[in-house]
C-alpha cells in the first residue's frame, strides 16, 4: 500500500487506499455511529418489515450498518473492496457473512438473490456514473427493495471537511440522488430525513 495511491486518477484505487488506511481508526469510532444508525432503523421499520428477510450490505466497511439488521433478518451478508475494513468487520460481527468485492461488479451474484440490498454512506463517495453502475447492480440483485442510508439535508461541518479530504461527490449526491434513484429504478421511491444530516432513500418494487 503506497501513499501515491491517494493521488491516483483511479477513484476506486484512491478510495480503497483511504479506507485501508483509516480502517484501524474507523474500528475504534464506529460505535459512535450507533445512536444515529438506530434512529435510521426506527424510521426504516415504519416503511419495510425486515423480519425474515435476506440482506446484502454493499460497502459494508466495519459492519456497523449491516449489524443493525441482525436481530430480525434471516441472514446478513456484507461486501467491501477494502480488505483492511473487512478484517475489522469479520472480527467484530461473526454472524455476518463478509466477502471482498467491488460493488460495481456483482456479476458473480445471481439476479434477485437477496430480498433487500442496502448501502450506508457509500454512494455519496463516488461520482454519478459509478453510482449508477452500483445502483443497477443493486437493483438487479434485489428481489423487493433497496435501502440507501446516506446524507440527506444539511451536513455538519466536520463531515464536510472529511468529505473534502476523501474528494467525495457528496454535494452532487445530495442534489441529485433522489432523482437518480427514481429514474434508474422506476420503482416506488421515497426519501426519509433523519435528524443528523443523514436519512434513508428507499426504492420498493
Ligand atoms: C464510509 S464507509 C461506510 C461503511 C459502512 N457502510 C458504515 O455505514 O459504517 C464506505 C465503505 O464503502 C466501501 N466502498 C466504497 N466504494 C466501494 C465499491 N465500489 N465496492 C465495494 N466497497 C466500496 C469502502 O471501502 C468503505 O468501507
Amino acid at each position: 500500500m503506497s501513499i501515491f495511491q491517494y493521488f491516483s486518477k483511479d477513484a476506486n484505487k484512491r478510495a480503497k487506499y483511504i479506507f485501508n488506511t483509516i480502517a484501524p481508526v474507523y474500528a475504534k469510532v464506529d460505535h459512535s455511529l450507533e445512536k444515529s444508525y438506530l434512529r435510521s432503523m426506527d424510521l426504516l421499520s415504519e416503511e419495510i418489515d425486515i423480519t425474515g428477510k435476506t440482506i446484502l450490505d454493499i460497502g459494508t466497511g466495519t459492519g456497523a450498518w449491516a449489524a443493525m439488521f441482525l436481530d430480525k433478518a434471516s441472514s446478513v451478508h456484507g461486501i467491501d473492496f477494502s480488505d483492511k475494513m473487512l478484517a475489522v468487520s469479520t472480527k467484530k460481527h461473526p454472524k455476518i457473512h463478509f466477502s471482498e468485492g467491488n460493488a460495481e461488479h456483482l456479476e458473480n451474484i445471481p439476479d434477485q438473490s437477496f430480498d433487500i440490498l442496502t448501502a450506508s454512506f457509500v454512494l455519496h463517495g463516488v461520482t454519478s456514473d459509478r453510482r449508477n453502475k452500483i445502483l443497477l447492480e443493486m437493483l438487479r440483485v434485489s428481489k423487493e427493495a433497496i435501502i440507501i442510508h446516506d446524507f440527506v439535508g444539511k451536513t455538519p461541518l466536520f463531515i464536510r471537511l472529511l468529505e473534502f479530504m476523501e474528494q467525495s461527490d457528496y454535494k452532487n449526491f445530495k442534489k441529485q440522488f433522489y432523482n437518480e434513484l427514481s429514474e434508474i429504478s422506476q420503482w416506488q421511491t421515497k426519501v426519509i430525513p433523519s435528524r443528523d444530516g443523514s436519512g434513508l432513500y428507499i426504492a420498493k418494487k
